[in-house]
């Protein structure tokens, strides 16, 4: 698998405030991580890529300067909140914007914390274009995320490198902790201790900090595996090995419930680069079994939803082959990501001849069904089209992605790897 997003992200904007040259491995070839990349030459860090190596010449602590048009983060909501936390931290204005998706979507959540911090931030109606008047230094915070959100986390434990004193940031239900291991791995002191409730957690940062350039090997993008395995797991008689694949605890929820359900699914050779746990995932087809013992839809609700976010369209269309389908609650969020992606698997699962049930916050799925092909629309989302991809195979007949270039935000190489796996 190409690099992980949510990994190449945070590597290139810590190299970007490191001292001296960082080489980045296996970065991701997806267009959000361009955008990241595009924005941090335009704040005058020095950057050079050849084919997935990215060198970061990284500005330091006070190098950063004042960009002289808009930062585009194209449809990327990780570019946007993370380098919204970086901005806010610098002696200069700065405005970052992006598509008509990226415009859409919520930064209150990340607003509010940053004044808090002391920064200027104005944003019309709370959607970008975000404007941010940066301070030095910041001021520490102690913050409890209103939603459970890593971009947020990650934005508030970013501006905190350049605060004064300790930021904590407190998480009622476990988000993915790429932010946490990436600055430990570049040397920065993060606290993760356990919270007073039942699953949460506060991350602490101490600033300013100060730190030097890192080698980094970005792991294998394991939302990007989620859609083959998943393909081998419901195609009969199919079997995929994917090897040096991020296995990092807060992203593999969702093998744990393709297991759950029966299919044949393992995780081994696990060991650590650049401080992420990699290892192989095997799948393999397992037809009968994947049946769950009750006719009651399997449920996913609350704590466990942060963690399998991105793999819940696929979910949703795994669980239309199940017995008793599957029920998505408290998923609100899902409806404020690159697409409304509730109402969007919804209408497309319906467009396949599924039963579904929408609600404010999630969807119920009748299974087992069986697909028949259909025109999808994935209104521009990236993981509608490679969750409808997979639909597309098990379907009886043909299925047409509209504009399925779009996949090309997150995994370029997509489907041209999918056809050389499948006979
Ligand atoms: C990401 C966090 C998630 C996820 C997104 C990437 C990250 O968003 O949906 O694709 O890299 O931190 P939220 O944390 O806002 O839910």
């Amino acid at each position: 698998m190409p690099g992980d997003k949510s990994i190449s992200h945070r590597a290139a904007m810590i190299a970007a405030l490191a001292d001296g040259g960082s080489r980045i491995s296996n970065f991701s070839t997806g267009a959000d991580c361009a955008a990241t990349l595009s924005c941090l030459a335009q704040l005058g860090v020095g950057i050079t890529r050849i084919a997935d190596e990215v060198l970061i010449q990284g500005a330091g602590a006070n190098g950063l300067r004042a960009p002289n048009a808009p930062l585009d983060c194209g449809n990327s909501g990780t570019t946007i909140r993370l380098l919204a936390g970086i901005l806010a931290g610098q002696r200069f204005e700065s405005t970052l914007t992006g598509d008509e998706s990226l415009r859409s979507r919520p930064l209150q959540r990340i607003i509010e914390p940053l004044a808090m911090m002391g920064a200027r931030v104005s944003a019309d109606g709370g959607r970008a274009p975000l404007t941010i008047e940066g301070r030095r230094p910041l001021q520490a915070i102690s913050y409890e995320l209103l939603v459970a959100s890593a971009q947020v986390k990650s934005c508030i434990l970013l501006a905190g490198l350049n605060a004064n004193g300790r930021t904590k940031v407190t998480e009622n239900f476990p988000t993915r902790d790429h932010s946490e291991r990436m600055l430990r791995w570049f040397g920065v002191s993060v606290e993760t201790s356990a919270g007073e409730r039942e699953d949460s957690r506060t991350s602490a940062v101490d600033g300013p900090v100060h730190f030097t350039a890192r080698e980094v090997s970005v792991p294998g993008d394991i939302s990007s595996a989620g859609y083959f395995i998943a393909a081998a797991a419901l195609l009969p008689d199919s079997s995929i090995e994917i090897t040096n694949v991020g296995v990092n605890p807060t992203r593999t929820l969702y093998l744990e419930q393709l297991r759950a359900w029966g299919f044949d699914i393992e995780i081994g050779n696990t060991r650590d680069k650049s401080n992420e746990p990699v290892g192989t995932v095997r799948a393999q087809s397992s037809p009968g079994k994947a049946v769950a013992d009750s006719r009651t839809p399997i449920s996913l609700r609350s704590s466990l939803v942060p963690q399998l976010i991105d793999e819940l369209p696929l979910l949703a269309v795994a669980g239309s082959q199940i017995e008793g389908g599957i029920e998505i609650r408290d998923a609100a969020e899902l409806r404020v990501k690159e697409s409304d992606r509730i109402a969007a698997t919804a209408a497309n699962l319906r467009a396949m001849g599924v039963e579904v049930e929408e609600f404010e916050d999630g969807l119920r799925v009748a299974g087992p069904a069986k697909l028949r092909g259909a025109a999808i629309d994935p209104h521009g989302d990236h993981r509608i089209a490679m969750a409808f991809t997979v639909a597309g195979l098990i379907a009886a007949g043909e299925t047409e992605i509209k504009d399925a270039e779009c996949v090309a935000i997150s995994f370029p190489e997509f489907f041209d790897l999918l056809e050389s796996v499948i006979e």
